[in-house]
């Protein structure tokens, strides 16, 4: 089955079961200023779980569904392992005070195994920890569908979930692992988390849920990594590199949302993924060739090719504009870097970030971040200064 297929069953499942189809959101949120990009499918809707708008009134719905588009940076050291992704389609389905666990977990059951027919190897509930009761209803209702279900029971790392920035809706999670790996979290929204880290409960309780869809068509796919799926196999025959492959295909995505490199934010997250992809490039003998070789072969996927192919003049040019850039900061860096001249002085006057120059030259870490912390130290002193007078 193609990925198209599965993320189309998906929907139409939930469609079928009262949820309303909502488009994807910009990769760049709109109304959550704590976080860079959207990394989860209920972000778009966070003000309808905590009351401050109505789902009734703007979608004619209380029951949605989507598959969202995410970057997370968090797990970037992961990238090139079976499973993550900086960029991944998110299939979810999200209930505002309409149902709850009984619905959210018979719906998840009965999609994984009798519609796309897998065998789940477990499911974990939340253990209860702090304030928050174990999750004992959960566990009933998995007992209750299959009584050969092995449930396993986590605390607040594991099966507790949000909220995403600084503060919103959380809440205990019941999580579907297949083939070893977890594939979908249903989190049920309950309670507020406020920036100071205290949890109050929610008037309307919520249903949440999250489902990778690389991961999910990775083991219909019986594939052996995420980067052997229909997604990546062109992808895969240009790019040589899974690290080339995941950073060129999260960047087209941030660009096509309207990012452009810079040395701040979501902008340095993207410089980030393009100088890095192009180092990898070099390194298997590349050059910018290959990252556009691989922009076309993203675009061409046919999931994104009316989306993206009109867009992608802009995403050339953008790339192209970077890498002619970080071409001649490379060059001068080491030249500085073969002088002898110290690592942390290259990084800070050429904008080489230390995991580039790591690839270039031995680098004593420990002293770096020393020098790095005293770097910001003294910037962060002479701000207050300036911001004093
Ligand atoms: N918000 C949860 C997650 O991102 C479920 O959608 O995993």
């Amino acid at each position: 089955m193609q990925s198209e297929e599965i993320r189309r069953r998906f929907l139409t499942f939930f469609e079928k079961r009262g949820h309303k189809v909502i488009p994807s959101a910009s990769l760049v949120p709109e109304n959550d200023p704590s976080v860079l990009f959207t990394t989860a499918g209920m972000q778009q809707f966070k003000a309808y779980y905590v009351g401050k708008a109505n789902a009734k009134k703007d979608f004619n719905a209380l029951n949605l569904t989507s598959s969202q588009k995410c970057v997370r940076t968090s797990d970037i050291e992961e990238v090139g392992d079976e499973s993550h992704l900086t960029f991944f389609e998110m299939l979810g389905n999200f209930s505002f005070g309409d149902y709850w666990k009984e619905e959210a977990i018979r719906y998840a059951y009965e999609l994984i195994t009798k519609d796309f027919g897998l065998k789940i190897d477990y499911v974990s509930v939340f253990s209860g920890e702090g304030n928050v009761p174990e999750d004992i209803e959960s566990a009933k209702i998995w007992k209750s569908i299959n009584q050969d279900l092995i449930i396993k029971k986590f605390g607040r790392k594991d099966n507790f979930w949000g909220p995403t920035g600084a503060e919103g809706p959380c809440g205990p999670t019941t999580e579907i692992y297949v083939n070893g790996i977890e594939i979908w979290n249903i989190v049920f929204n309950e309670y507020y988390q406020s920036e100071d880290e205290t949890l109050a409960p929610l008037k309307v309780k919520g249903v949440d849920t999250g489902m990778g869809l690389e991961r999910l068509v990775k083991v219909i796919q019986k594939a052996q990594t995420v980067f052997d799926t229909d997604f990546f196999i062109q992808i895969m025959q240009i790019a040589n590199s899974r690290i080339i492959a995941d950073h060129i295909r999260t960047s087209v995505f941030i660009i096509s949302d309207g990012v452009t490199p810079s040395n701040t934010g979501r902008g340095y997250i993207l410089r980030r993924l393009l100088r890095h992809a192009y180092i990898h490039a070099n390194k298997f003998g590349g050059d910018l060739i290959i990252l556009n070789d691989v922009i076309h072969a993203v675009i061409k996927h046919p999931s994104y090719k009316e989306l993206y192919e009109f867009k992608s003049p802009e995403i050339f040019k953008i790339v192209q504009e970077e890498i002619d850039k970080f071409k001649i900061a490379l060059e001068n860096g080491l030249k500085q870097l073969k002088k002898g001249v110290d690592p942390f002085v290259v990084s800070t006057s050429f904008g080489l970030p230390l995991e580039i120059i790591e690839e270039l030259v031995d680098v004593d870490k420990i002293k770096f971040q020393k020098q790095m912390e005293e770097h910001r130290q003294n910037s962060s002193v002479a701000g207050e200064q300036k911001f004093k007078k």
